[in-house]
């Protein structure tokens, strides 16, 4: 019989799967394992939940097919087991229905359920569907994974370029060297306390990172002015957000990057630039970036002036919370500098 099985398993192509008949009866599992092969699947067989146990322990199996009442461990007992600790699929088939509710065999995660006397052509066309449905699983997982390592690729490509553009405006503005990283660092921080989610907070510490990009297009004497500015070139900086948004709107960032550059300057009563946006017009990933600017150009030493300190800068955000700052954002920045020990590297 042995012999049969091999030589009509080699005349059909095998497939991995490897499939567990378990059965007090050797008849039953004897019979159908036999099919199984014929079918071209790899069969084990095992007379009880302990013995098919024994078997998963040794080598995965893709689904198995299980009786019910059986000495040593039942079928549901073994099904209780393969859902918590394998990837396995399991059939079950019974004689005894009466005593198990058909909700409670399916509560258990079957993926089918037989009542016995089983058909063979039933049990077999329920198996490969099983099995179809695993391998669309499988192949669903693997999909998965690759797009998540691509679009992880893609981000610290993003990153990279991102960083290349911040060092590249900075090589301009020596004076602002730094200031730009320090932003996105308060501001991813504040992002993080106020608990927006991991996408968002992503996006404000990019647009932090390069937040002055429009700046290139001021001229560097003008940046590096070691006197007050006149009201031309101030209305010359002030063109950075605009410059900056008009850079970036046609990169297809998975962050609104543009528009948070663009908003960076606006204030919540309508007083910011480029366009007089009041606050419900604007981001809240543009309100954060706000507070972190402000708070690091003052607390940092400019071409023009010295450093003003860090207790003047919060002193400023505090005056202003709710006009021209956001209140919770000027309360959260607040909360990180006093309270969690947070400070400019
Ligand atoms: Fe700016």
């Amino acid at each position: 019989m042995q012999e049969k099985q091999m030589n009509r398993q080699e005349q059909r192509s095998p497939h991995q799967d490897h499939i567990l008949v378990v059965d007090d009866e050797k008849s039953i599992r004897d019979i159908l394992c036999e099919v199984i092969q014929y079918e071209g699947y790899r069969c084990s067989v095992a007379g009880n939940g302990k013995e098919a146990l024994t078997v998963m322990e040794q080598e995965p199996v893709d689904v198995v097919i299980t009786d019910i009442m059986m000495p040593h461990m039942d079928g549901m007992e073994l099904t209780r087991i393969i859902r918590g600790k394998y990837d396995t699929d399991v059939i079950m088939m019974t004689g005894f229905v009466k005593n198990f509710t058909y909700e409670s065999i399916i509560d258990l995660g079957v993926s089918d359920f037989m009542q016995k006397p089983v058909g063979i052509k039933e049990l077999i066309i329920r198996l490969k569907r099983v099995l179809r449905e695993r391998t669309i699983l499988r192949e669903q997982k693997i999909f998965e994974e690759q797009l998540k390592a691509s679009m992880e690729n893609l981000r610290k490509a993003i990153g990279g370029t991102i960083q290349t553009l911040a060092l590249t405006v900075e090589t301009r503005d020596p004076y602002t060297a730094g200031h730009q990283k320090r932003v996105a660092d308060l501001a991813w921080a504040i992002a993080c306390e106020i608990g927006l989610p991991a996408e968002q907070v992503d996006g404000i510490r990019m647009a932090g990172a390069i937040h002055d990009i429009g700046k290139i297009s001021v001229p560097a004497e003008i940046l590096s002015k070691p006197t007050k500015l006149t009201e031309i070139e101030f209305s010359l900086i002030k063109t950075h957000a605009q410059s900056g948004y008009d850079i970036l709107k046609d990169i297809e960032f998975p962050w609104p990057i543009a528009r948070i550059i663009l908003e960076h300057h606006e204030r919540m009563d309508g007083s910011g630039y480029p366009n007089g946006l009041i606050g419900k017009d604007t981001l809240i990933e543009s309100k954060i970036l706000a507070v972190a600017d402000v708070v690091e150009a003052i607390a940092s030493h400019r071409p023009y002036r010295p450093a003003l300190g860090l207790d003047h800068a919060l002193e400023i955000i505090s005056n202003g919370s709710g006009t021209p700052y956001d209140a919770n954002v000027v309360d959260t920045c607040l909360k990180l500098f006093r309270e969690k020990d947070f400070y400019f590297i």
